[in-house]
């Protein structure tokens, strides 16, 4: 058996985890910093940096704890060191690296998106790849010809906002908290998806990449008036609000979905595994799902927990790094962009 603790402080979620040979989580703490960020509106990277070292060293003892695991049971420590916010990821690679210089243990650099990707596999006995990866967070939205946990072939992504991102945006338009994914999968809950037909950005024909700014600023001309940014959102009633979220979420799953049955067409493949914050997204789940029974595909989503960020899937995608020789020095650097 191997035993990898994660690290993960790539945004506002501080995070240690003791996972099993990749597949069994013994523990999973997650500290999330939401309270601290609300009332700016969104995530400041030194807010995030200060309260990741504040509370770093306690999550990772408690993960120790939970696993009823001691440093010397550790194989490995896994760490996010890309991509994130630059002050966020800096914290998580200097105690990584200090705990495996203290402990004298491997080092080991995860890419948080590949992570993402590989996240659908935790807890599952049988190998679900190749499949196609559709990941979509707060600064990403992606899809991957995932081959293995260790090889994964980018085939489109974003040209300007993440799926996240517009989801947070369009909450704010609404009035809604930060962070918006989880208010608007809420209010849609109570509205009608039918009631306003936003655009459906697919750009050129056959083309995996996405655009969702088009939708923010339909939505925010929706809600003033065309050409205007203010002055509309206090005539609009409980029920207008909860129609244009269940109108934007469904313009965005439908692209989502549509894209991912494009990845499935140009590539052969036969399994569809969606992950990333916004994967937690329950219209999302289930209309990706059904269109994959529709066409006969297989389909995995991450679970809830392992959907928006944890330091579970570092661990995870530690472990097939650490098995396949794949080790950092302590001179491991953290970097603001995705290596994929
Ligand atoms: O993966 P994640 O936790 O962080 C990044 O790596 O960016 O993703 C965070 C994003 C945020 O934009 C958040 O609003 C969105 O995931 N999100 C959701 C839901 N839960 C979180 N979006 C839609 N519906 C949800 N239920
Ligand atoms: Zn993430």
């Amino acid at each position: 058996m191997t035993t990898i603790l994660g690290i993960e402080t790539s945004c506002d979620e501080t995070s240690a985890s003791v996972v099993d040979d990749g597949k069994t989580v013994r523990s999973n703490i997650v500290a999330s910093q939401i309270d601290l960020h609300r009332k700016y509106g969104g995530v400041v990277p030194e807010i995030a940096s200060r309260a990741h070292i504040e509370r770093l060293d306690a999550v990772v003892e408690e993960a120790l704890e939970v696993a009823s695991c001691k440093p010397a049971d550790l194989d490995a420590i896994a760490v996010t060191n890309r991509p994130g916010l630059a002050p966020a990821l800096v914290i998580g690679v200097t105690a990584a690296k200090t705990l495996c210089w203290a402990w004298n243990k491997p080092l080991v650099a995860v890419d948080h998106i590949h992570a993402h990707a590989i996240s659908p596999a935790i807890e599952l006995e049988e190998s679900i790849w190749p499949a196609i990866g559709l990941i979509v967070s707060g600064g990403h939205t992606s899809l991957f010809r995932v081959n293995g946990e260790t090889s994964i072939d980018r085939l489109g992504a974003t040209t300007d906002d993440a799926a996240g991102e517009a989801f947070d945006k369009v909450a704010s338009i609404l009035g809604l908290p930060y962070p918006g994914g989880p208010e608007i999968d809420r209010a849609a809950s109570k509205g009608n998806p039918k009631a306003i037909d936003f655009p459906r950005t697919m750009l050129a024909q056959g083309s995996l990449d996405f655009s969702f700014s088009g939708i923010k600023t339909a939505v925010l001309y929706h809600v003033h008036g065309h050409g205007k940014t203010t002055g509309g959102l206090e005539k609009l009633n409980e029920q207008a609000i909860a129609d244009i979220a269940a109108s934007f979420q469904q313009a965005v799953v439908d692209v989502l979905v549509r894209k991912a049955m494009l990845a499935i067409r140009q590539t052969g493949l036969s399994t569809v595994v969606l992950g990333g914050g916004v994967a937690a997204n329950r219209t999302l789940r289930i209309s990706l799902e059904e269109e994959c029974s529709r066409q006969g595909l297989g389909f995995y989503a991450a679970k809830p927990a392992y959907c928006t960020d944890n330091a579970a899937m570092i661990a995870a995608l530690g472990f097939h790094q650490f098995a396949g020789g794949q080790t950092a020095t302590l001179a491991l650097d953290a970097f603001a962009r995705s290596s994929l």
